[in-house]
């Protein structure tokens, strides 16, 4: 693209021809204040928010919808555009209503954030100020405050232009305008609940979120999406020891802007329930509290007694528990059958967006540390039906629901050695000789690598509860107690191992990966 250059308050900015005055400022660190314009929506220039000053204009033009010029000369702050906007927040405000302590929206609200910034002066509007439906439920993700609604249409085009289902419009004219869904639609497309992140205001928010918690009291982490091998990214956030809810981060090589509801909700299903907080032993009467100690004794003991081992890992499993997993399997019976559990649907054109067809988040990087995938786990499942295994070590899965459960079920049962480590107590649990207590995604520190072959970090949240232990530990426990000296401990540890020992992944560090991640093709073409 031709370089433009221009001035924003004095300062020179080299930018590049068809560039806005909005994205000009924004790429040089600058931040024009504004509602309506988004990255990744078209233009609706509605808001009249980002109003700014251009030498030899002679009115306010909005930074969202002005082109660079050579020469172009812009002011963010001069006293005609501080006036105009100190207007446009009244204006914005006149039939707002004061909910901001009941409104979810409150500390990450756009209109609470610019009146302290560009507008801190009372109302003067001294009439009624106009009603409109609150609480309205737009879909199983939505909930709709009309009075709140600025009419910035960022919910109307993301759902015509991103997700093309179109639910929402604007109807009514002046100060009847509002935002409603097309009549017998719901707003349950399977990105709905973007529109929630959208919102500016507190306007539109997350049933499932919504008057949990107080945002300003969350912390965030940076990681990962455990739902599918598309890895986006997102900010873990947490309140008391307890995942309160997932929002995107963006990322323009994996997720952009957006999660899908299936990623943005999927921490319930795995984090939520009792845990399992010790080591369990089938005794006479059932399974036993056991100590560790005794615990990895009898798992090592049944694992080498017993002939033709099969190995069944989650693919939400990290690259480094992959890696471990394959090493204590191979050096307890070098003939073990590994797969990761794998399973594909078909998914629609909408999801198709950015949802992969399985739930195993690391399914390729676990391949790549050495246990099978892809048509490897139904291959393991038939072998198993067909009572081809003395012993199985199954880890973080149930694997009756990735097939014909009793056949599977009854398969398992018939095993003379059955180790499950897993977080809670589930159906293929209670079926085992011993049950170990491992963590979540969301305890635990690590790397996945995504269907496109990026690598990217897992943070931990959350703390796990006492008494279970991550999945990297237990098998680095194993290891240790079956003769073999690892000099790693930490998942740093064990994925310096992983740089120096697999190619894919040779010359990666925690800090080449960064935030972002990194694509194992670049690691293979600069030949880190
Ligand atoms: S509901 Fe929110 S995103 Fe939609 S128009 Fe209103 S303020 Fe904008
Ligand atoms: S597309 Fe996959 S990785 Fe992304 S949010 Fe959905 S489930 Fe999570
Ligand atoms: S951001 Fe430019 S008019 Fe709304």
């Amino acid at each position: 693209m031709d370089p433009v250059k221009i001035t924003i308050d004095g300062r020179e900015v080299t930018t590049a021809k068809g560039k806005t005055v909005i994205q000009a400022a924004a790429d040089a660190g600058i931040l024009i204040p504004h509602y309506c314009y988004h990255p990744k929506l078209p233009i609706a220039g509605n808001c009249r928010m980002c109003l700014v000053e251009i030498e030899k204009m002679p009115k306010l033009q909005i930074a969202c919808n002005t082109q660079v010029a050579e020469g172009m000369a812009v002011l963010t702050g001069s006293p005609k555009v501080l006036a105009a906007r100190k207007a446009v927040m009244e204006f914005l405000l006149i039939n707002h209503p004061l909910d901001c302590p009941i409104c979810d929206q409150a500390g990450e609200c756009w209109l609470q954030d610019y009146y302290m910034k560009h507008d801190l002066q009372p109302s003067r509007f001294a009439e009624r100020k106009e009603h409109e439906r609150k609480r309205e439920i737009f879909g199983p993700n939505v909930v709709f405050d009309g009075e709140r609604c600025i009419k910035c249409t960022r919910c109307v085009r993301f759902l015509q232009e991103v997700t093309g289902t179109g639910e929402l419009t604007v109807v009514n004219r002046g100060d009847r305008s509002t935002i409603a869904l097309f009549p017998g639609t719901v707003l349950d497309n399977p990105f709905s609940a973007n529109v929630n992140d959208l919102c500016p205001v507190g306007a539109l928010t997350d049933r499932d979120f919504r008057f949990k918690v107080r945002v300003w009291y969350l912390q965030k982490t940076p990681s990962i999406c455990p739902g599918c091998s598309t890895g986006c990214n997102v900010s873990v956030e947490s309140y008391q020891n307890r995942i309160a809810r997932f929002k995107p981060r963006v990322n323009e090589e994996v997720n952009s802007y957006w999660l899908c509801d299936e990623g943005r909700y999927c921490f319930h299903e795995l984090t939520e329930g009792e845990r399992l907080t010790g080591p369990l032993v089938r005794q006479e009467g059932g399974l036993a509290p056991a100590t560790w100690e005794e615990a990895l004794q009898v798992v090592l003991r049944g694992l080498r007694a017993v002939p033709a081992l099969a190995g069944i890992l989650s693919g939400r499993n990290t690259n480094e528990e992959a890696f471990l997993f394959a090493r204590l399997m191979r050096r307890i019976a070098p003939g073990a059958s590994l797969a990761v559990a794998y399973r594909e649907r078909t998914l629609d054109a909408v999801q198709k967006i950015l949802m992969s067809p399985d739930r195993s988040p690391n399914f390729r990087g676990a391949r790549d540390m050495g246990v099978d995938s892809d048509g490897a786990f139904d291959g393991l499942l038939r072998r198993l039906c067909d009572g081809a295994f003395g012993a199985a070590y199954v880890v973080g899965e149930e694997p009756e629901r990735y097939g014909d459960a009793g056949a599977i079920r009854a398969a398992l049962e018939r095993l003379s050695f059955l180790v499950v480590q897993d977080t809670r107590m589930t159906e293929t649990a209670r079926l085992a000789h011993v049950v170990l207590p491992a963590t979540h995604f969301g305890e635990k520190e690590g790397t996945y690598t995504n269907r496109r072959g990026r690598v990217q970090k897992l943070n931990p949240a959350v703390v796990p509860p006492p008494g279970a232990l991550p999945d990297s530990e237990i098998f680095r426990r194993l290891l240790e107690r079956a003769g073999e000296k690892a000099s790693f401990r930490a998942p740093a540890e064990i994925f310096a191992a992983i740089a120096a020992e697999v190619p894919a992944y040779r010359g990666l560090t925690y800090e080449k990966i960064g935030e972002r991640g990194i694509p194992l093709s670049e690691t293979e073409a600069r030949g880190a």
